[in-house]
């Protein structure tokens, strides 16, 4: 039996319950491909997974490897996977049921891409799940178009620094909450307004939002709807927003859960390899540092993103 490490966990909690171990490595199945993985990234889902706060892996789902994107280079396939040879640098978001906090990882072969070519692999690493919330909110649920107003919130951490990035490339114009040094750092990405919410009503500034990309959720959402233009929409990756606010303004509401996606994954490497879009790396944890990535996610207060490198 061939072996690697993995991080798991066995019953939800905090940081006790998350533990390296040695397992089997996977093999890949039909359409399957199986990655060496190079990094991978910290998502708040992670933390709400530990802790037995994420409907999609309840008690029976356990043990569980936890990490859900990654880069890295396949090591092999399954049957019926033409794209991939053993070799390729790949960089994806994992469906449920595998983990990227592991040596290895199995993946749906559509749900990989090329990772772009002027970034090292660690920060590779730490793009596909954020910026596919991020792409799926703004163009696939919100519609947002050139000249469309947006406002996002939350726009420092590892969604919204995307989002902003993605609606400024659209040719939207572009609002975003944040705090204290965030404010610089989300101005920096080119946000046409920043709002810091901890000294200003973001309801004061941001007015007849063609879409609202709620990336906080509760009382935020709530008084969000007051800034939704006629026909706009509310689009969150957190509570499911108010339909009757909805219909009654005439607008849209959803919330979503973003998606492995091959094809959105490639757009975004073409962005990131012209210069219209980069990652920014808040920390790097090598990977026997796990655990470590974890806890400073759940500290808050990140400015991008957070990785774990394989070496
Ligand atoms: N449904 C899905 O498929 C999906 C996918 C990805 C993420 N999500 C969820 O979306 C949320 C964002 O994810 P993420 O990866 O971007 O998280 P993150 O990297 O931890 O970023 C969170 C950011 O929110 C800021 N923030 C906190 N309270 C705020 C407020 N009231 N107004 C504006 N900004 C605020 C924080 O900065 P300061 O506190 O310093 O201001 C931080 O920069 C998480 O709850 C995550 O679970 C859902």
């Amino acid at each position: 039996m061939t072996t690697m490490i993995a991080y798991r966990i066995h019953g939800f909690g905090g940081p006790e319950v998350f533990k390296a171990e040695k397992i089997e490595v996977p093999e890949p199945g039909a359409n399957e491909v199986l990655v060496r993985v190079r990094a991978a990234s910290a998502n708040p889902v992670d933390l709400k997974t530990r802790a037995g706060q994420y409907p999609l892996v309840r008690e029976d789902k356990l043990p569980y490897t936890l990490g859900r994107d990654f880069s890295g280079t396949v090591e092999r396939v399954g049957d019926g996977v033409a794209q991939w040879h053993a070799g390729d640098d790949v960089y994806g978001f994992v469906g449920q049921g595998q983990g990227a906090y592991a040596e290895f990882v199995v993946v749906d072969a559509s749900a990989l891409a090329r990772p772009p070519k002027t970034v090292d692999a660690t920060t590779a690493g730490a793009v596909p799940l954020a910026a596919l919330t991020a792409w799926q909110g703004l163009f696939d649920h919100g519609k947002l178009e050139a000249g469309g107003r947006v406002l996002i919130h939350a726009g420092s951490g590892g969604v919204g620094h995307f989002a902003v990035q993605f609606a400024k490339h659209k040719g939207a114009e572009v609002f975003a909450t944040a705090s204290g040094d965030g404010v610089e750092f989300v101005r920096a990405l080119g946000a046409d307004c920043v709002i810091d919410y901890h000294t200003q009503r973001f309801e004061d500034v941001a007015r007849g939002m063609d879409l609202v990309f709620d990336l906080v959720g509760g009382d935020t959402q709530q008084r969000s709807w007051d800034v939704v233009a006629t026909g706009g929409a509310l689009i969150s990756t957190l509570n499911e927003p108010s339909q009757t606010e909805a219909s009654s303004r005439g607008a849209r509401a959803a919330r979503y859960t973003a998606q492995p996606d091959g094809r959105q994954l490639t757009e975004i490497q073409r962005l990131m390899d012209a210069g219209s879009v980069r990652v920014a790396i808040a920390e790097r944890f090598a990977f026997d540092a796990t655990a470590d990535a974890l806890e400073r996610l759940a500290k808050g207060h990140v400015r991008g993103k957070i990785v774990v490198a394989m070496t």
